[in-house]
């Protein structure tokens, strides 16, 4: 028999919005997110980041206004970042492990107000802290020493374990920092502070907005490929992934997110282990400028890209429109 309409109707379950609704196989929601900050000195101040529209470094009192409001808006987690004062970077990077430096008043002051009502992740690399803005230590060649700066990264988690992050977040591609740190943060009893490794770290182009924010951008010299991952490579990801996991990590991370949609996908289907996507600095700056620009709407457009990361395999996003989404997700 030849049938005289097509067998399969794929636009069936697509006719009414409660349909759409119901037959969804991704939902994102404010639970996915996780909301990086930028923090600086001083009191009530509040300085945008000229290259993130929308985007503001805050001082710690402010910063907890934020953190609040990410409470409300159902958000699990704030990742951290310092803008640290030129007087206070060095070659050796010694403010990284400073008890009283930026990143410890923040965190503290967000324990004492909100206890743990909120997860507060730490980056750990030393570019806010270095005067040449590079993530490690530099020998006489001016080449990234490994195994000096695993130092400094394991003294730097400790500083930050200590001062009540929740998630040590490794973001400087150092071969062996998940383990080294792993040993220290057991050795000082902080057994449950979690590790999220940027396991997959790109030497990337979408990083720029994020230096300028840091204050990190004008001082760099040279550039990250001695360190991150090539932008051609998906195999040596998974071979990090792989290893960091053996390490000790607790979930991966991602990053970029938008041009790497592959390797979320592929790790996601060959580890279960929880995997973040970090929508980086330029991801956002992109996106605004495009908005900006005329070429649509705000809302769909973030939104579709959120899902994305989420339909790749995510368990969640770091994402400058944390705060945005949530809004949106609330209805
Ligand atoms: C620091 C770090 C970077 C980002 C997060 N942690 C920049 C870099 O590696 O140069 C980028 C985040 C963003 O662009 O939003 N190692």
């Amino acid at each position: 028999m030849t049938l005289s309409f097509p067998a399969t109707r794929l636009r069936r379950t697509r006719t009414h919005e409660w349909s759409r609704r119901l037959h969804r196989e991704t939902v994102l929601t404010p639970a996915d997110l996780i909301w990086p900050m930028f923090v600086i000195e001083g009191e009530r101040e509040e300085q945008p980041v000229g290259s993130l529209p929308g985007v503001s470094r805050w001082s710690v009192d402010l910063l907890l206004d934020r953190v609040g409001e990410a409470i409300e808006l159902g958000i699990p987690c704030v990742s951290l970042f310092p803008n640290t004062p030129a007087e206070r970077r060095s070659d050796a990077a010694e403010e990284a492990w400073n008890p009283d430096n930026l990143i410890c008043r923040a965190v503290r002051a967000i324990r004492d107000r909100f206890g743990d009502g909120i997860g507060v992740m730490c980056d750990v690399a030393l570019d806010p802290y270095t005067s040449h803005g590079h993530d490690g230590l530099l020998d006489d060649a001016g080449y990234v020493t490994n195994d000096a700066t695993l130092d400094a990264l394991v003294k730097q988690s400790l500083n930050q374990a200590a001062a009540g992050a929740d998630v040590i977040a490794p973001s400087d591609m150092m071969d062996g920092r998940v383990a080294a740190i792993r040993q220290a943060l057991e050795g000082e009893g902080y057994v449950n502070v979690q590790i999220m490794s940027y396991a997959a770290k790109y030497a990337s182009a979408f990083y720029g907005p994020f230096r300028d924010a840091v204050g990190s951008g004008d001082r760099l010299k040279g550039d990250k490929r001695t360190y991150q991952l090539d932008a051609g490579n998906s195999d040596e990801a998974m071979r990090e992934i792989a290893l960091d996991i053996a390490e000790g990590a607790d979930s991966v991370m991602v990053k970029p997110g938008l041009a790497y949609l592959d390797i979320i996908r592929m790790a996601r289907d060959r580890f279960d282990v929880p995997i973040f996507a970090y929508q980086v600095s330029g991801e956002y700056a992109l996106l605004e400028a495009g908005v900006a620009a005329g070429v649509g709407e705000r809302e769909p457009l973030v939104m579709e890209k959120l899902m994305a990361f989420k339909r790749a395999g995510c368990a969640g996003i770091l994402t400058y429109y944390a705060p945005y989404a949530a809004r949106l997700l609330a209805g």
